[in-house]
């Protein structure tokens, strides 16, 4: 509301301001006209679930029944809820890395789930390995994973991976995966933690689903890392320190060089002084104050939209 009212360019939220492919625009209305328009079998079209399993095959290796072990939910929030509703007993241990993605806190706590939260810090939101062992334990029930990672951008590194395969196998917990950004990995390759070996059987995974050609995604890609590049460089040389995005259209600076005392007064300031709007990240924690320092800002716009944005954050002073 706020950005409307201040005409800010906003940065916040992921959501492109450019249509959507022209072939996904096609078959929706091809698919409509053929009479797919009526009530769909509720665990997906089997057409479709058949596909998933065999992108699903090509992209990890690992053999998934399309009628028992894959559902087809309308967005990955109904996913994650399905899952933890599904899993998840009021008492029941899981553990999530903050920053995280806010739904899952509220989805937890609908459930009654008990949870604790472990930390990943700047500049590389490395997984606290240590921290990790000394939580994890016999009462818990699951852990929550995000990779590619929203709002850092952070991708999980295979040996961060195996270390949580191996708790969990030790521990015999669930993961819960949200890899809703798996197309969007720019600079290493997206894993999935349930093609680590003993992980299958213990993983619920949530991945977009699209049937496009490869060169498609190639193509995507292409224009996400230039659109990171113009924001990177853009809020780097207006003054933030911005931190690595790999994965993902977000990606998380620090507000402090221009001196407001915590991530919502600056996003206001943001938004009333210099036009623009982006996220303060304190609603990405347990504890507020460990995300006061830092503001996010999304690259899911068009170039246009993004210089115009840097420009106005010329008037930034430190
Ligand atoms: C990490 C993550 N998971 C899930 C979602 C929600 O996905 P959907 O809009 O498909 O419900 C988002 C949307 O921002 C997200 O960032």
């Amino acid at each position: 509301m706020l950005a409307i009212k201040h005409g800010a360019i906003n940065l916040c939220r992921g959501f492109p301001n450019f249509d959507g492919p022209e072939f996904v625009k096609e078959a929706a209305i091809q698919a409509i006209r053929d009479g797919n328009n009526q009530y769909a079998r509720g665990s997906g079209v089997p057409d479709l679930n058949i596909a998933i399993a065999d992108r699903f095959k090509k992209d990890t290796g690992l053999i998934v029944d399309p009628d028992k072990e894959i559902t087809v939910t309308t967005g990955c929030k109904e996913a994650i809820a399905a899952t933890v509703l599904g899993l998840i007993n009021p008492g029941d241990e899981v553990i999530l890395f903050a920053p995280f993605y806010e739904t899952y806190n509220v989805t937890l706590s609908v459930a009654g789930a008990n949870i604790k939260s472990i930390t990943m810090r700047p500049p590389d939101f490395a997984l606290p390995i240590e921290e990790l062992k000394s939580t994890i334990s016999k009462n818990t029930r699951a852990i929550l994973i995000n990779t590619p990672h929203n709002p850092t951008g952070k991708m999980f590194t295979q040996e961060e991976l195996n270390t949580i395969a191996s708790l969990c196998i030790e521990n015999d917990v669930l993961v819960f995966s949200d890899e809703v950004y798996d197309k969007l990995a720019f600079d290493m390759e997206h894993i999935s933690i349930a093609s680590l070996p003993g992980m299958f059987e213990r993983t619920c995974g949530a991945v977009a689903a699209l049937r496009a050609p490869d060169s498609y995604f190639v193509e995507l890609k292409r224009d996400y890392i230039t659109k990171r590049a113009i924001l990177v460089e853009g809020l780097k040389s207006v003054g933030f320190k911005v931190f690595p995005s790999n994965g993902t259209f977000f990606v998380l600076a620090d507000h402090t060089p221009f001196g407001l005392e915590n991530d919502v007064a600056f996003c206001e300031y943001l938004i009333k002084e210099i036009g623009v709007a982006a996220i303060p990240s304190s609603v990405f924690y347990l504890n507020p104050e460990e995300g006061k320092n830092l503001v996010r800002f999304t690259f899911c716009k068009d170039e246009e939209t993004l210089k115009a944005a840097i420009e106005r954050m010329k008037k930034l002073k430190k």
